[in-house]
């Protein structure tokens, strides 16, 4: 251990994987990788001093639970050897102004956000860091505090965002390879990232509106109505961003077969909407409406999701009884 701290200390680079962002993500990520290889970023600098890190339970996905620890990062003696992020769209440009000033410049920075926007922010914020961005199709939840599910086994692709992230891209791959899940380099990051806002901003804002898992928008009037109209407004953004979108009409079938084929599940902006908390809707069809803004395209169905989805949050904060222990 006392190597492997030196070790980390001396090699800039070769330090374990800081994880920022104790949620699902993070922790599906600290229980999958290696013991021992990964850390977690306080949220409070400081607070590693006196607290020995984060405990819980971790059921993988043929249903075994075990115990999981990680340590929390002590900046003032490691330096980690890269950073995944794994806080919410909405707090993610903070939480790394809170940390990277502690990083040395060289060390790769993942993000795994969903939705858009929230990644540019942060390239533009640091262009010469070697920023890269994730998207997954794992799942994981947290059906009580103490316990973390991989709910659902999927593919991630990870890839750069700025010039001095290219040389990294395999470095990065290679370290997460060892949490056995099935990770690829992906030079169309972006391209990525825009097929999989395509699917949550057809699916999310309705199941939080509707307050119903992924199938039963289907056959919902409020789906059946915009559904056609939200694909041409996606398609129109897309073209003016430069993108190949496909037609409106094969969109739409893309969107319906994930509702189908997902039609049991709970997506992440319904449940949010439940517990009260912030959802990422912005960063979804937020992030459409505000791309249509920048090229003077209408986008009344992302707005009107959009505003629809924010009144629901602020209706379930007002009613939402005190839950003490809720995550
Ligand atoms: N879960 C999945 O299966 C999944 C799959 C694909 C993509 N994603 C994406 O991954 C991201 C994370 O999702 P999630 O489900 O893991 O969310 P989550 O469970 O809410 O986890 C986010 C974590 O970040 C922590 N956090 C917030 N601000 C912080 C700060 N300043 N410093 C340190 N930690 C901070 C939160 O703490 P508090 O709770 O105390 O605020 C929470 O523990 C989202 O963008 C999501 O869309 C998730």
């Amino acid at each position: 251990m006392a190597d492997a701290r030196h070790q980390a200390q001396s090699a800039p680079g070769n330090g374990r994987i800081a994880i920022l962002g104790a949620g699902s993500l993070g922790r599906l990520w600290a229980a999958l990788l290696p013991a021992g290889t990964t850390t977690f970023i306080p949220r409070q600098y400081g607070s590693e001093k006196n607290d020995p890190g984060l405990t819980y339970r971790f059921q993988d996905r043929h249903g075994y639970e075990y115990p999981i620890s990680v340590p929390l990062l002590d900046w003032s003696t490691e330096s980690p050897g890269a950073v995944i992020v794994t806080t919410k769209a909405g707090d993610t440009l903070g939480a790394l102004e809170a940390n990277l000033p502690n990083l040395k410049p060289s060390v790769p920075v993942v993000l795994f956000q969903n939705g858009m926007g929230s990644q540019q922010a942060v390239a533009e914020r640091w262009p010469d860091r070697p920023i890269m961005a994730a998207s997954t199709t794992e799942g994981a939840n947290r059906p009580d505090a103490r316990t973390t599910v991989h709910a659902g086994e999927g593919e991630t692709w990870i890839g750069a965002l700025t010039a001095s992230a290219s040389p990294l891209v395999a470095g990065v791959v290679a370290q997460l390879n060892a949490s056995g899940l099935v990770i690829h380099e992906e030079p169309g990051i972006l391209k990525r990232l825009w097929g999989k806002l395509i699917i949550n901003a057809g699916i999310n804002p309705y199941t939080a509106i509707l307050d119903c898992a992924n199938g039963d928008i289907l056959d919902a009037p409020l789906f059946r109505n915009t559904v056609g109209a939200l694909c041409l407004e996606l398609v129109s953004v897309m073209h003016h961003e430069g993108l190949s979108p496909p037609s409106p009409e094969e969109m739409q079938a893309q969107i319906e077969a994930v509702a189908r084929k997902t039609a049991k599940n709970t997506s992440s902006m319904c449940s949010d909407v439940h517990r009260g908390k912030p959802t990422e809707i912005d960063y979804i069809n937020g992030y459409i409406v505000s791309r249509a803004r920048a090229h003077n395209l209408p986008a009344p169905v992302n707005q009107m999701l959009t505003e629809r989805v924010k009144l629901r949050t602020a209706t379930q904060q007002e009613t939402k009884p005190d839950t003490p222990g809720a995550t």
